[in-house]
């Protein structure tokens, strides 16, 4: 207990140097970053935030009434400048410059307008990729499989080699529940062909050609808002609100107690108990004649609340999935692309065979899902759509690959968390009645405030200094920084954060 709370005093000590040393170089008004606290590679970032008007603004307000008249507005938070917006920092279109930790949903993998993703736009042997959208699944261009094997494989989870994109994380989920089904239901009919009573029942929506099989989720969960995927989407009532949805088992999630090392035992047992009771579900659904033909969950659940769990619960899980039939689907549309400090979180679980579908977006900059080559569809059109993704976006995703692995991103991720998590764990010792519960892989991290109402009056505050922030959960603060986040920006966040936390004490 004692060395973590000496880790921490020291890290709070740090914040008011590096604040100075942050305001002195933010004094220069240069847009490259101090030589001295930062590599060459950042130099398209911005020296720190400059707030000319609240936010949002009266731009901003204005367009809001604009759009207000063709769309639901109640989500927009600002209008957003994205030609004048560099590396960490967002620009809005009154002129506001804020430092960027939530980088649109976690979706930004390398900063905004990264000088190797414009020079690709402006390569002309590019130009028709960008121009020309195939329907991938019928017409796919010369280059697709090169370019495939370039990004997406090159990056492929352990004992995956197959891979289908697509659109956004919900296409990606919805689609690989079906590829679960369709596996399921051609090994129950020993791969013989459907009969004329499959064809003829799935026509009028009835098994056995739509069969009675379900997928089980976790409590807590987010899986996307498409009919199916909603159906495992356990976060939020206002996601769900008068959708019709299946009777598919949910699982309780562990609610563990933070920091993690300092509850091994406490929570060892909660993730038995989940354990257990998932097993316990997989059984009765098939008894209930509803069997689970898979299991899908995240391995940090991030809009239910950043909530963790072990490498144990997800390996104890695992096996659980094989004992029973049920394909393992690792949904890590928010935890990929190397926010956790490994490419992908299930690597901290260390496992060989870690899944049997991993889907990914965001931050991937395309949606798709890897998978066992058992779950590959067998016939055309089965997995389908006009679109399945978006070539362009592979191009993209190629370079986004090749900065991480030039100026090792993933090294830098793991020092910025360890900087943001420590940072957090000093100031939840500095305000315990405002914040618990500091948690955190790499930067994907998130602490506790004590109530919603606060939460999100320190979101605002926070972000009037400069700093944009997101929630998750009833109470949280979840921190989701691009890769190009480093220990400096994190010292300055920290401090900015504790003038504004000192506001509400
Ligand atoms: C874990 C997870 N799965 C699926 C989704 C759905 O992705 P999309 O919003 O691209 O449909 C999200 C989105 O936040 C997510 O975090």
């Amino acid at each position: 207990m004692s060395s973590p709370l000496i880790g921490r005093r020291l890290a709070l000590s740090l914040f008011p140097w590096s604040h100075r040393l942050f305001k002195l170089v933010s004094a220069s008004g240069c847009r490259q970053v101090s030589k001295a606290a930062a590599k060459a590679e950042v130099e398209f970032d911005y020296d720190g935030p400059s707030m000319k008007t609240t936010v949002p603004g009266p731009r901003s307000q204005a367009l809001t009434k604009q759009l207000g008249e063709i769309q639901n507005v109640a989500a927009v938070n600002f209008f957003c400048n994205y030609e004048e917006s560099r590396g960490n920092y967002l620009v809005d279109v009154d002129g506001n410059r804020m430092l960027d930790v939530y980088t649109q949903i976690s979706s930004i993998p390398i900063g905004y307008n990264h000088p190797a993703l414009l020079k690709l736009v402006t390569n002309p042997n590019n130009m028709s990729a960008f121009v020309n959208r195939p329907a991938l699944g019928i017409l796919p261009p010369e280059n697709f499989p090169d370019k495939l094997t370039e990004s997406l494989l090159s990056v492929a989870p352990s004992g995956m080699s197959r891979v289908q994109t697509m659109a956004c994380g919900s296409c990606s989920n919805e689609n690989a529940y079906k590829a679960m089904f369709i596996t399921y239901r051609n090994k129950e009919r020993g791969y013989s062909a459907p009969s004329v009573e499959d064809n003829t029942s799935c026509m009028i929506n009835q098994a056995p050609g739509c069969p009675d099989l379900s997928i089980l989720s976790f409590m807590g969960a987010f899986h996307g808002r498409t009919l199916g995927c909603l159906a495992t989407t356990h976060s939020k009532a206002i996601h769900k609100l008068d959708v019709p949805s299946f009777d598919w088992p949910i699982a309780p999630f562990p609610t563990l107690q933070y920091p993690l090392e300092e509850f091994v035992r406490e929570n060892a047992q909660e993730e038995a108990r989940c354990l257990e009771e998932t097993e316990d579900l997989i059984v009765k659904w098939r008894q209930k004649g509803k069997p689970v033909a898979g299991i899908v969950i995240e391995p940090i659940q991030a809009e239910g609340g950043d909530n963790h769990a072990s490498a144990d619960f997800f390996i104890k899980l695992r096996k659980i999935a094989t004992k029973h039939g049920c394909a393992f689907h690792v949904d890590e549309v928010q935890t990929g692309g190397g926010s956790t400090g490994k490419f992908w979180a299930h690597e901290h679980w260390g496992m060989d065979d870690p899944a049997d579908i991993v889907s990914f977006s965001k931050k991937l900059l395309t949606g798709g899902f890897y998978h066992k080559d058992e779950l590959q569809a067998d016939k055309p059109y089965r997995i389908f759509n006009t679109w399945m993704g978006d070539p362009s976006k592979n191009l993209f995703l190629c370079e986004v690959l090749n900065v991480i692995r030039k100026e090792n991103l993933l090294d830098e991720v793991a020092r910025s968390g360890k900087a943001l998590l420590n940072g957090l764990y000093a100031l939840q010792v500095q305000y315990p009645g405002l914040l618990s519960r500091a948690r955190g892989q790499g930067t994907f991290c998130a602490i506790d405030v004590c109530d919603d109402a606060t939460r999100d009056k320190i979101l605002v505050r926070t972000r009037d200094k400069g700093i944009l922030l997101g929630g998750c959960g009833q109470q949280s603060i979840r921190f989701r920084p691009s890769l190009v986040f480093k220990e400096y920006h994190v010292h300055f966040f920290l401090n900015v954060f504790n003038d504004v936390l000192a506001e509400f004490k």
